[in-house]
């Protein structure tokens, strides 16, 4: 009999215009990542609420990334800018609820950065499997 072995499921928000095209990139030019993450295209990381981040981590997901434009380039001026600040609040409450911070990532990734984004990924997967399952998933089985 084999002991399963644990891989962490990944959210990932995307930025339309930066991270997402840098997915894409890292998709077309065949570069290697771990196949744990699911990717939620969003016109901008400004429009990521802190509901999004928390419901998947409430339901299980190991991970959360928000991935958007780098500062000063977000195509709406300021939209990564409040991703920042939202992300900076979230942490703390994620601590009050018990879960670790390390399970939500904010990164700059632009449209060029395909190589970038595949290694977010690759240690983004690898931090997860070194923090182990969303203590939330064994609330399930209790
Ligand atoms: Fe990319 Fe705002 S358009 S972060």
């Amino acid at each position: 009999m084999s002991e399963s072995v644990f891989e962490p499921r990944i959210v990932a928000f995307l930025c339309n215009w930066c991270t997402y095209t840098g997915a894409d990139l890292a998709g077309t030019s065949r570069l290697q990542y771990p196949p744990n993450v699911r990717i939620i295209r969003l016109m901008c990381s400004g429009a990521v609420d802190v509901s999004y981040v928390l419901k998947p981590l409430l339901e299980g997901a190991d991970g959360v990334l928000i991935g958007g434009c780098h500062p000063g380039d977000c195509h709406y001026q300021e939209g990564n800018y409040k991703a920042r600040r939202r992300i900076a609040i979230l942490e703390e409450s994620l601590k009050g609820m018990g879960l670790d911070e390390r399970r939500v990532r904010l990164r700059w990734i632009s449209a060029s950065e395909g190589a970038l984004f595949a290694e977010t990924i690759r240690r983004f997967t690898d931090d997860l499997r070194q923090l182990g399952p969303n203590p939330v998933r064994t609330l399930w089985t209790m």
